[in-house]
């Protein structure tokens, strides 16, 4: 199914086409691995939409990506309740171990690095979101069994991938 037929799909669900917006644009990420203005254009016209309706939201929440991300998108929450329980120092931690700094990838493409607001997740600060996935009441040594799970993830798919290519019967 084509992007425009799942956006279709999608918008016959909304009672009007510019609710249906934030599904689409869902959906031409999944698609394309972030938005930058040329799909935000295509997003806008499948809809018959203004295009600053889509350019609006697209800027507004973390969740969606002008710029490529890396495997993992560590999105660091530094509201109040967060930075009171050390996000700042957790964030200063993150950009040495991955050497980058806020809003980098690192090189091998695995990590992209931001901070979010509130995660509504305040009992748990200080709070990371991670793909779908919430981590909370983080502290340096919870951030590093973190961190070495998810580069074990990307080992056993890239292994998974490198097998796959691997030629019948080699
Ligand atoms: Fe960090 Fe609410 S302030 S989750």
């Amino acid at each position: 199914m084509t992007m425009r037929e799942k956006i279709e799909e999608a918008a016959v669900r909304y009672p009007n086409r510019r609710s249906a917006i934030m599904p689409a644009l869902l959906i031409a990420q999944r698609e394309h691995g972030h938005l930058p203005g040329p799909v935000l254009e295509e997003v806008a016209d499948i809809l018959g939409v203004e295009r600053i309706w889509v350019y609006e939201l697209a800027t507004f929440y973390t969740h969606f990506h002008a710029e490529p991300v890396g495997m993992f998108h560590l999105q660091l929450c530094d509201n109040v309740s967060c930075m009171l329980c050390g996000s700042d120092n957790l964030l200063k931690y993150l950009e040495t171990v991955l050497g980058i700094k806020k809003g980098g990838t690192t090189p091998d493409g695995l990590f992209t690095l931001s901070t979010v607001e509130c995660l509504g997740a305040c009992e748990m600060a200080p709070t990371m979101q991670v793909g779908d996935d919430y981590h909370g009441n983080l502290d340096i040594a919870r951030i590093d069994a973190l961190l070495n799970r998810l580069r074990a993830t990307a080992g056993r798919a890239a292994g998974i991938e490198h097998a796959s290519a691997r030629p019948q019967g080699a």
